[in-house]
């Protein structure tokens, strides 16, 4: 690993040939279209009983987001679903957004069909695809963002929209206010994390560098367990490395058993705590005996402090550092961060099984 590529911007356009790294850096720009889009919205169903966010990868974890988000601001449940169908209790008092960037995801369409068939109220989300193809025949709701991103990329236009109705929705207050603080906020931490930011002052490059040759875990605790499955999730997408997430207090009861003799193993982990000035003491205590137990056991510990005042502006600028980290340990490693090779060839190699072809079929059929 040459760490003077994190400082040699020329070296940075070679290795990043789709400017994933632009994406983070312009990431403000995006969350402020997505606010425009949203704006725009008009939805007339009235207020459900529980909410499904139906996405995959980099689709679904806007959904995840806005569980965490919302927890302590709604009475309405929110599940996230990754399966083919819906759970047993969604009916037509169940609103379904259903999130695909392509529109043309195979668990996706399974789900939208199903919502379908169930009479759902359903709000999809998508650049195109065969999702948008059939909610517009079928005069389902829905907003077309921006296409010619990668999914993970594009989650200011997957997550906005369906945060910004939730309030519309008056499911629940402080969604708009919140938002423009984290705009704000995200402009500060992207400069500071930008790739003009020589690495010593930069934390997301110095992340990167730390990680090394480590497979990263992100602890996170209450609202920051999307953000931690977030982590996860770019660091194998962009730096094509294994990496894992846990959350407090669950890995108290588990997690913490694993270092107990992982010997040799612990020195291929680096664990990074997500921290904020202000964590409820019962999970600043669980932290501080968790870190020193695994300081014991020869694991590198970090810590990632969140800033800003509200919790979308504290779970966003965090999002964005991770988002940064994961590129630079990609640039480290000498790979392109925006290909997904392995998830293109696994969506090419399933097509001989037609499960997609078939839901398509039954689609057609929906009027
Ligand atoms: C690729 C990515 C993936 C996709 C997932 C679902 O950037 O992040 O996780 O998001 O394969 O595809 P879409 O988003 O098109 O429904």
């Amino acid at each position: 690993m040459n760490p003077s590529v994190l400082d040699d911007i020329q070296k940075i356009k070679t290795i990043d040939k789709e400017s994933m790294i632009n994406f983070c850096t312009d990431s403000p720009k995006h969350y402020g279209k997505a606010s425009e889009l949203a704006e725009k919205i008009q939805v007339n169903y009235p207020k459900p009983d529980n909410i499904i966010v139906a996405g995959m990868g980099g689709s679904g974890i806007g959904g995840e987001l806005i569980k965490d988000w919302a927890r302590n601001k709604t009475y309405v449940p929110i599940e996230v679903n990754r399966e083919y169908n819906l759970p047993a209790y969604a009916g037509k008092k169940t609103l379904v957004l259903l999130s695909s960037y392509s529109g043309d995801t195979e668990e996706s369409l399974g789900a939208f069909l199903d919502a379908l068939r169930r009479g759902c109220m359903i709000f999809c989300v998508s650049s195109g695809g065969a999702l948008l193809e059939h909610a517009d025949r079928l005069k389902v709701p829905f907003v077309r963002v921006p296409g010619g991103m990668p999914p993970r990329a594009a989650l200011p236009y997957l997550f906005v929209p369906a945060l910004l109705l939730m309030e519309k929705m008056e499911l629940a207050k402080g969604a708009k206010e919140e938002l423009s603080e984290a705009l704000a906020l995200l402009e500060k931490v992207c400069k500071d994390n930008a790739p003009e930011k020589q690495q010593k002052n930069n934390f997301s490059k110095t992340l990167a560098l730390n990680i090394g040759q480590t497979a990263p875990v992100a602890y996170g605790f209450g609202f920051y367990r999307s953000v931690a499955m977030r982590f996860k999730q770019q660091f194998n997408e962009n730096s094509k490395v294994p990496a894992k997430w846990e959350v407090f207090s669950e890995l108290n009861h588990n997690e913490i058993v694993g270092w107990e003799r992982a010997d040799d193993l612990a020195k291929c982990f680096s664990a990074i705590f997500i921290r904020d000035k202000e964590e409820p003491v019962e999970i600043n205590s669980r932290i501080e005996i968790t870190k020193e137990l695994m300081e014991q056991e020869g694991v590198k510990i970090f810590e990632v402090k969140a800033e800003g005042k509200s919790t979308l502006a504290k779970m966003l600028s965090t999002v964005c550092i991770f988002d940064f980290a994961s590129n630079y340990l990609a640039l480290l490693r000498g790979v392109d961060p925006t290909p997904v090779k392995t998830i293109n060839y696994l969506k090419d190699t399933l097509k001989h099984n037609k499960v997609r072809e078939k839901i398509i079929a039954e689609l057609t059929k929906q009027s």
